[in-house]
């Protein structure tokens, strides 16, 4: 097979070890995409696969953007590549500036990071060296949810409370991390949108802090609305309620915003959506559409300015940072983003679609195999009955989806429906039409 050939069949599958994929069912039957455009793929077969979870909420925008395209292609002749310590290129700067302006209150201080893992190790790290440099560094416990997802790295998934991601690396978690309980309610099944009871369940946080010393605790984080675990929302006030508790006792809130951050809500972060601010906000994947790796944390003022100012003139004062940080592609990428966000109004038309998705997701409901449909703005969780062993089913589901025309993300047993904010209704339609059509050939297997 000649070189270029790789874009559509590969030499051999065995040397790339795929990353969140059972690797041997995979390379038996590929799965390999080989064109982008709009709201659709198209796989190697040639089969034209709709895009219902905007790749993996990176895309609202759609894919194959000339205009992020272009905007990469003139940095790369321009200026590949800066080493972003003790150096710098205009273009981060004025991507912080853009993204400031996006951000709540005073969260105007944003650090650029390669991911939206490397994004909440760094939300972490800014808020115990943020006590540190108040005097307070007794404050080293970290407060995370159940079902939360904060990526891969130890930070992440020792803040985080996906088991299957937990267990193998139990003895290596980050010590000093509590959990409050997750915030989906059995009684809370197929409700759209926010679900009347469970505040109550913030107050796992003031006992997490009474049973530890709350002066020992320098923050909480969690995802507004769970992503990875299927779309659980906040029950109305829940937020809220978390950050009274914070107040109280001086706990940083992070919210974790790298799914509902630019717009999934219908606002640009779900902070806005819900009327809460948190301390510092992670965000990453449609900062650039998903094009180029990108990350970013956005923190208020106060933190910034104590770290810095506790440290000489001349020094350092944060050392944190990466190679990868707001190189100029991804700033590039990220600045292209900015300015279809804007001309095009897309958080708008998020928030408009949100009903007519939501609506069409729950006519789901008559499924027999369905569990459970919940959702948000433009994102949505269908739970698959569970078979045998955990992500059995939402394999196979997926498997059959597939089959039937529909990309998507399936985490364990939940299919994740996040769709691309330029679909039209006729989309939203297709997009509903094949999951029916997918989920009843799973069920015919049954
Ligand atoms: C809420 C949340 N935080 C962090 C991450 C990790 O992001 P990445 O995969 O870019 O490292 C994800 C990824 O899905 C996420 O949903």
């Amino acid at each position: 097979m000649d070189l270029e050939n790789y874009k559509q069949i590969p030499n051999s599958l065995e040397e790339h070890w795929m990353p969140f994929t059972a690797n041997r069912d995979y390379k038996e039957n590929p799965r390999l995409m080989v064109k982008a455009e709009g709201v659709y793929y198209t796989d190697h077969h040639g089969t034209k696969l709709i895009d219902a979870s905007s790749g993996l909420f990176c895309s609202p925008a759609g894919h194959s953007r000339p205009e992020i395209r272009e905007a990469v292609s003139n940095q790369l002749e321009q200026l590949d590549y800066v080493q972003p310590f003790q150096q710098g290129y205009g273009g981060s700067f004025e991507l912080a500036r853009l993204v400031s302006q996006h951000t709540p209150e005073d969260l105007n201080k944003i650090f650029f990071t390669i991911c939206g893992s490397s994004a909440v190790e760094t939300a972490i790290k800014t808020a115990i060296a943020y006590f540190k440099a108040k005097g307070e560094g007794h404050r080293s416990h970290i407060v995370g949810r159940e079902r939360g997802y904060h990526g891969m790295n130890i930070g992440g998934i020792s803040v985080g409370g996906m088991v299957a991601n937990r267990k193998t690396f139990s003895n290596i978690l980050m010590p000093n991390v509590h959990h409050l309980r997750h915030t989906h309610l059995s009684e809370n099944k197929f409700v759209k949108g926010q679900p009347e009871t469970g505040s109550e369940l913030a107050d796992d946080l003031e006992r997490i802090a009474m049973n530890i010393g709350p002066e020992n605790i320098a923050a909480c984080i969690v995802e507004p609305v769970a992503g990875s675990t299927g779309t659980l929302v906040p029950p109305k006030g829940y937020l809220k309620r978390l950050r009274k508790i914070c107040d109280k006792y001086g706990i940083l809130l992070i919210f974790d915003e790298v799914i509902t951050g630019w717009g999934r809500t219908g606002e640009p972060f779900a902070s806005q959506a819900f009327e809460v601010t948190p301390d510092i906000m992670t965000m990453a994947k449609a900062i650039t559409n998903g094009v180029v790796p990108l990350g970013a944390v956005a923190s208020k003022e106060k933190i910034y300015d104590t770290i810095i100012e506790a440290s000489p003139s001349g020094a350092i004062e944060f050392f944190h940072g990466y190679t990868y940080s707001a190189i100029p592609v991804s700033m590039a990428a990220g600045l292209a983003m900015q300015k279809i966000i804007k001309n095009e109004n897309l958080f708008q038309r998020a928030k408009d679609m949100s009903p007519y998705f939501l609506d069409n997701l729950f006519s789901l409901k008559d499924l027999d195999i369905i569990t459970d449909i919940r959702g948000y703005g433009m994102m949505g969780g269908i739970d698959i009955r569970f078979d045998e062993r955990p992500g059995k089913a939402g394999y196979a589901c997926f498997k059959k989806l597939f089959e039937a025309g529909l990309s998507l993300k399936a985490t364990g047993d939940c299919l994740i429906v996040a769709p691309p904010f330029i679909c039209e209704k006729h989309h939203i339609d297709e997009i509903i039409e094949k999951l029916r059509k997918g989920i009843n050939l799973y069920m015919k297997d049954q």
